[in-house]
């Protein structure tokens, strides 16, 4: 009699593990009320505090409020000794017969700049979560750039991850109202639409991220992907290991190769809709972006094994192709106008058999040799046949990768800042100015020619890491090395090891996978005609 049950899919039924991802992300509805503040059916009313010289100043809806309920907004403010600060909240009582609203909340919207509302919707968010619903004044006269940070900090700032084939843990914020003034309602509607889209595709990566590389493996990544395309109204092209080997997709069979799981390269197409879209300013044809993503969906290091604590988060090294998937997911409804192709090539980095060794060399897709010297140094090896694949196939005007590339970038930078790299001035400003707009921080890193010298190989076109120990700059060398499969074109690499996962919840950050790259992409995007 056997034993066990026989590993492999199958085991599933027994450990009870989900087999699927999970589908739609489940976020907070935000709207703009239809009623006045305090005639709104919720339970919770929130209203702005500004610091100022002589004290925090409550801001738009004191008045029906005071009114309503017989409170004294600022005799509130002075008891809990409020501040107005971003993301402080003080909580009042309200009863009034007739009235839904149980409490009402003084939210501290500091300066009122984007970044200080993003994070009052985030304080917001996780506040009310139990009570369900919000009607709100917060915001409400900041203009759409205002409102939408607001919003997108309230959808950032309320998720949660998914459990093992069970609902989010606790209570669920369904809707937060945002009372505008009806002159200005339609515009605040589209500044709404487009932060729910936004704030979508960003709970969709942090889910990718977060999902359990059991359950998330290269082949259902890549499935996931497929389902994605054909909802969002996307081109899908998906190669499985066999027709890797016919393409010549040396990095990715040799990183995938020690894995019972094969690899996968995702291929996903969007192009504008016809509305004036097909060209871009003065009749130019549209811009090409190709958007690259690292999908490791685990990185034991390989052969190189990785140190026990390090290989915990691993999970998340598929981040960059999470957010790429989630960026394509969004693109049509945020009304893009370029045309996008996203690339994320799947492996997981594992040991077997069928591993590959140090001293290998690979052959790249485009016929470029590599020396392996690390097999935990896999990350530019799957990104660099796609990258060859994007210059030589696709042909693009701009290539942008995103990766969890590097602990060194995590080093240097922190977990706050991504690094960016990119051989185009312009290209760097467009991407720092989006990534300042969304609330992401980027910050430009050099690409030293100097060390380009550490990547030669005696035996291979070149090594995929510096032999040199003295040479240090891990996140420049590995930059560098990705730079040779570029071709030459308009060129950005997000090296975001550091801000892809966070350890604990700040402002509209979650902990575990973050996201890191959605909004600021989507920004970016946005822009580029
Ligand atoms: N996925 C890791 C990088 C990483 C480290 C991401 C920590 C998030 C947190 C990557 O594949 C890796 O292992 N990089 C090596 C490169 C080295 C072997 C040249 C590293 O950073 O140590
Ligand atoms: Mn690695
Ligand atoms: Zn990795």
């Amino acid at each position: 009699m056997p034993r066990s049950a026989p590993a492999g899919p199958r085991s599933r039924a027994r450990t009870g593990a989900p087999a699927a991802l999970p589908r739609e992300p489940q976020l907070p509805q935000v709207t703009v009320a239809g009623t006045v503040l305090v005639d709104a059916a919720v339970p919770v009313l929130a209203i702005p505090v500004v610091p100022g010289a002589d004290g925090p100043r409550p801001g738009a809806g004191t008045r029906e409020v005071e009114q309503a309920f017989g409170v004294v907004v600022a005799d509130e403010l002075a008891l809990a000794k409020a501040k107005g600060e971003p993301g402080e909240i003080v909580e009042v009582p309200v009863a009034d017969e007739g009235r839904a609203a149980e409490q009402l909340y003084l939210v501290g919207v500091g300066d009122g700049s984007d970044l200080a509302l993003r994070r009052a919707g985030a304080a917001l968010a996780r506040r009310a979560r139990a009570r369900g619903a919000v009607a709100t004044t917060v915001a409400a006269d900041s203009g759409p750039a205002g409102l939408r940070a607001f919003a997108e900090g309230v959808v950032g700032g309320s998720y949660r991850q998914p459990r093992a084939g069970l609902a989010p843990e606790g209570d669920t914020l369904r809707t937060v109202a945002v009372v505008v003034p009806a002159s200005r309602r339609a515009r605040a509607e589209e500044a709404l639409a487009r932060a729910l889209e936004t704030g979508r595709a960003l709970c969709r990566a942090r889910d990718l991220a977060n999902t359990p590389a059991d359950v998330a493996g290269p082949v259902e990544l890549a499935a996931e992907a497929a389902r994605l395309a054909a909802v969002a109204g996307l081109e899908a092209r998906v190669w499985d290991e066999a027709e890797l080997a016919a393409g010549g997709f040396g990095g990715l069979l040799a990183v995938g190769g020690g894995s019972a799981r094969p690899p996968r390269l995702v291929q996903l197409s969007y192009a504008p809709g016809s509305d004036g879209a097909l060209t871009g300013r003065g009749g130019r044809r549209a811009p090409h972006v190709v958007l690259v993503g690292k999908g490791i969906a685990f990185d034991s290091g390989g052969l190189s094994l990785k140190p026990r604590e390090a290989m915990v988060p691993m999970k998340t090294d598929m981040s960059g192709g999470g957010v790429v998937l989630a960026v394509m997911a969004a693109l049509q409804g945020l009304g893009v106008r370029a045309r996008v192709t996203g690339l994320v090539p799947f492996a997981e980095n594992s040991i077997g058999g069928a591993s590959y060794r140090p001293g290998d060399v690979i052959t790249q897709f485009g016929g470029t040799t590599v020396e392996v010297l690390n097999t935990d140094a896999e990350g530019r090896l799957v990104l660099a046949d796609a990258m060859a694949y994007a210059h030589r196939e696709l042909a693009p005007d701009v290539i942008v990768d995103i990766a969890t590339l590097t602990g060194a970038a995590s080093l240097g930078l922190g977990r706050r800042h991504g690094a960016l790299y990119a051989t185009d001035d312009a290209l760097a400003d467009a991407l720092l100015e989006a990534a300042d707009a969304s609330g992401e921080r980027l910050w430009r890193m050099p690409l030293e020619q100097d060390y380009r010298a550490a990547l030669a190989s005696p035996v291979a076109d070149l090594a995929h890491v510096t032999r040199d120990k003295h040479v240090g700059a891990g996140s420049i060398t590995a930059a560098l090395f990705l730079q040779e499969f570029t071709g030459g074109r308009r060129w950005a690499h997000l090296d975001v090891a550091g801000p892809a996962r966070s350890d604990g919840d700040e402002h509209e950050v979650t902990k575990g996978g973050t996201g890191f790259g959605t909004r600021l992409l989507l920004r970016w995007l946005e822009g580029v005609r």
